[in-house]
């Protein structure tokens, strides 16, 4: 059985087999959970990333986690949807980046992932609409996983993450 969990915080300190990154689609690093999750594995993370990537919207793909501490096996990154209103296909290219990445965890034999709110920064999707996408998709997709972890950044998405949560069980 999947756990999933809500929690409030910095996903570079989580302690997890797998992390997710919300990258853009060069894979060689950016801003906001990006840019921290960069920083912390250090620069191999962006020469790995220029070598399996590009990546396509709605894609993940996975390097080695370098100097992430605590000790993470992997780094998944996948790139969202850049919001455009929401007729253009984002609640079905965010839903594969949650989809794509536990499928790609389960190929790496990872237990544990945790997940930043894809899409909800500089891509601009809107936090409850990302936050309900995330927990149903999660729910919704068979994985070996034991326990998947929801990392809020803020307040509001922790919210969010609660009422979505909330709303499906
Ligand atoms: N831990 C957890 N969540 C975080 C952290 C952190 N350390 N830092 C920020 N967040 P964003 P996107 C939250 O903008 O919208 C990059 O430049 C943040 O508050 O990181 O998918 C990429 O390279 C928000 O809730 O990702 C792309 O160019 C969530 O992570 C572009 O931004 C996602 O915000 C991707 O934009």
């Amino acid at each position: 059985m999947t756990v999933i969990e809500i929690v409030l915080g910095d996903i570079t300190r989580e302690h997890v087999d797998v992390i997710v990154t919300a990258a853009n689609e060069s894979l060689l690093g950016g801003g906001g959970v990006d840019g921290a999750i960069h920083r912390a594995a250090g620069p191999r993370l962006a020469q790995a990333g220029g070598t399996v990537g590009p990546c396509e919207p709605g894609d993940a793909l996975a390097t080695p986690a370098f100097d992430l501490d605590p000790p993470v096996q992997h780094v998944i990154h996948t790139v969202g949807p850049i919001w455009e209103g929401g007729d253009h296909g984002e609640a079905e290219v965010l839903a594969s980046c949650y989809r794509r990445s536990l499928q790609l965890a389960d190929e790496l034999g990872a237990r544990t992932i945790a997940f930043p709110m894809i899409a909800t920064g500089v891509y601009g999707y809107p936090p409850d609409q990302a936050a309900g996408i995330a927990v149903a998709t999660i729910k919704s997709t068979p994985t070996g996983l034991q326990q998947v972890r929801l990392v809020a950044f803020d307040e509001e998405s922790h919210r969010h993450l609660r009422a979505a949560m909330a709303a499906v069980s």
